[in-house]
């Protein structure tokens, strides 16, 4: 029998390209369909290898789940930007590629994600998806958040609903 090694940490520079194939191909299956093509393909190309190379250098934290030796998702962590919402702490992103979904590695990049905010001492945690995505919805209200509060994001003069979850400590 083949044990394979499921490995929750921080990304390093040598990530990049990994989760920039992450991204294309989770943002192409969750989106395709909802975000109009056109704006749904500049969202991807604009990250690129470099982009994601200088978020990990720079900006909100990165973390990366890693099955057997392959990136199989990502999340983006940090603070909470919605003023009106009174949890500290924010998951931006969090996105498997298609074939590791489902068999749980979502759920506990989630917890290692929601661990990590609480462990830098942000109270609380908010999580936005679109209403039209109906797999991250379950997802996330099985993780036990409520959903709280609604949004709008504009695309291409498309208008599309977004829900807010949380979590209070
Ligand atoms: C949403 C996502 C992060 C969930 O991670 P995952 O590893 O697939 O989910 P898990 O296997 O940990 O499942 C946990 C729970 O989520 C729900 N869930 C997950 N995938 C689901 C699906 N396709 N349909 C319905 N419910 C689903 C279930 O309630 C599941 O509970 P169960 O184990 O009792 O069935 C992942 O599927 C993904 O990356 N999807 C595409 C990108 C995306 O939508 N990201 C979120 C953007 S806000």
């Amino acid at each position: 029998m083949n044990t394979l090694t499921i490995d929750i940490r921080k990304a390093e520079p040598r990530d990049a390209s990994a989760i920039a194939d992450v991204h294309q191909e989770a943002w192409h299956g969750a989106y395709s369909g909802i975000i109009p093509h056109r704006t749904l393909t500049s969202m991807i190309n604009r990250r690129g290898v470099d982009w994601w190379a200088n978020a990990i250098r720079k900006a909100a934290t990165v973390l990366v789940v890693e099955i057997g030796g392959t990136i199989a998702g990502y999340a983006t962590i940090g603070k909470n930007r919605a003023r009106e919402l009174r949890q500290q702490g924010e998951i931006y992103e969090l996105y498997l590629r298609p074939e590791y979904q489902g068999i749980g590695l979502g759920s506990r990049l989630f917890k290692a994600a929601k661990n990590r905010l609480s462990d830098h001492g942000l109270r609380g945690l908010v999580v936005w998806a679109l209403e039209d995505n109906h797999n991250a919805l379950a997802f996330y209200a099985g993780n036990g958040g409520r959903d709280v509060a609604e949004g709008v994001e504009v695309f291409e003069q498309k208008a599309l609903k977004k829900v807010a979850f949380v979590w209070n400590d």
